[in-house]
């Protein structure tokens, strides 16, 4: 089980991305299957898989489906949310390049599923290789009736338009892409309602990661069963952990779901170093301080941290965690969209105040007023940059105050407010 390879298995193959290459490997059967099936049936089959989103937020891929599908409104939407943001996460640019018509075909059946004619791909512009790569997979598609027209000869036709974003991070939230989609500065919206109700232009939108849609020619040519069968009882199927940090050999490795955190950690050749923390799920997500643990959504929510989207940063005892927190806490501070006070006074304030952390100038007294605001933010942010943006900040004070404590300050006591 620790070797099947679903998304990466055509990785080490010369001309991966090349349709006929795609096809002598039994590509596009999936969807001929699919199109015999009704789309009902396709979403049965999905819900019975398990397969939840791989995004980072782990929703159900088969009910996110039956709900768009289920609304009235026309037309509807679905969009391949290929703006992986999250620093740390690198695995989707990774299947654009090498395997786009994997993706094509999983997003032609989702595509079928939903009912919908129109698909959107939404890509950082900086993937400038894999998106030349997924627009020529568009076009040989297309030339070969898998897209366009009467598909396979079916009543189902798909037209997919890619989109290149300018790169910020909060335009991989599925609503502020939305209005980057539609031409408008990226600013999130405030659900409910969820897309699947009123999403791209107002209608109901399916939104999927590239690794979800990846997963699903194989549940439809292998079935549910086998699917179900693999990993994680709750979570099936493999998942693509970006190994990076202080690891020897950092890279992409696609593991079961639930995989122990010490089996990636050997996978990636070890730590570079002596342990000392790590970012189960990128800089979203706390610190954890022990590598015995299942890489799966419950385990890590119930350890007070998060699996994302598989970002697995080790950090070794060299580092220092007052810089990392405030490495982070700037990153969300440059990152926010302003909309929201709480979170645009809030990661300005943090980012301050650990500035003066790493420079030996902190005030004590701040660091419970960040373990508050961190409360305060993860409370009332509208949307999920501003609820996570100080995870790493607040975890690290409770695990090594020490070492904040040994950046406060000489003269204490003096410190304006
Ligand atoms: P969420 O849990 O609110 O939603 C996840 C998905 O399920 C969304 O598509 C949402 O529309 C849908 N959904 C949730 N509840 C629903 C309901 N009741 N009815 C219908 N649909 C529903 O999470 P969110 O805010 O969309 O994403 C947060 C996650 O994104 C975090 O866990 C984080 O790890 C991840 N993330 C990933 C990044 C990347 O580069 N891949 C970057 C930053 C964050």
């Amino acid at each position: 089980m620790k070797d099947l390879k679903i998304i990466t298995r055509h990785l080490n193959t010369a001309n991966s991305a090349d349709i006929d290459v795609y096809l002598a490997d039994g590509g596009y059967q999936a969807l001929k299957k699919a199109l015999s099936m009704t789309p009902e049936e396709v979403i049965a089959e999905v819900k019975r898989s398990k397969l939840v989103g791989r995004g980072g937020a782990a929703f159900p891929t088969g009910l996110k489906w039956e709900l768009t599908r289920k609304e009235k409104a026309n037309p509807k939407y679905i969009v391949c949310n290929a703006s992986e943001g999250e620093p740390g996460t690198f695995k989707d640019r990774l299947i654009l390049k090498n395997d786009p018509h994997m993706v094509l075909e999983g997003f032609i059946i989702a595509a079928y599923a939903v009912g919908t004619s129109q698909g959107f791909i939404h890509a950082r512009e900086v993937y400038t290789q894999e998106i030349e790569l997924f627009q020529k997979a568009i076009d040989q598609a297309t030339e070969r009736g898998f897209l366009g027209q009467n598909i396979m000869g079916s009543n189902f036709s798909l037209d997919i338009q890619f989109y290149k974003s300018a790169g910020a991070y909060i335009c991989g939230e599925e609503t502020a892409l939305f209005e980057s989609l539609e031409g408008h500065r990226g600013i999130p919206a405030t659900r409910p309602p969820y897309p699947v109700q009123v999403g791209l232009m107002d209608k109901p939108t399916t939104v999927n990661n590239v690794e979800t849609l990846c997963n699903i020619p194989a549940i439809i040519n292998n079935g549910a069963d086998w699917f179900a069968s693999i990993g994680h009882p709750d979570y099936p199927g493999t998942k693509l952990f970006c190994l990076s940090g202080n690891v020897k050999k950092p890279g992409v490795f696609e593991l079961p779901l639930g995989t122990n955190l010490k089996d990636l950690l050997e996978a990636g050749g070890g730590v570079d170093g002596k342990f000392k923390a790590v970012l189960p799920g990128g800089i979203s997500s706390s610190l954890l301080t022990e590598t015995d643990i299942s890489l799966d959504f419950k385990t890590l929510a119930k350890a007070g941290t998060m699996l994302g989207s598989g970002a697995v940063i080790v950090i070794n005892s060299d580092t220092s965690m007052v810089n990392v927190a405030s490495n982070v806490a700037h990153f969300f501070d440059e990152e926010g969209c302003g909309k929201c006070s709480i979170c645009r006074e809030g990661t300005r304030r943090a980012a301050e105040i650990l500035s003066r952390f790493s420079r030996g100038q902190g005030n004590r007294n701040e660091l419970e007023w960040l373990l508050e605001l961190h409360e305060v933010m993860k409370d009332t942010a509208s949307c999920g940059l501003g609820q996570v943006a100080l995870n790493v900040a607040a975890s690290a004070i409770r695990n090594f105050k020490g070492e904040f404590l040994a950046q406060v300050r000489k003269e204490e006591g003096v410190w304006l407010r």
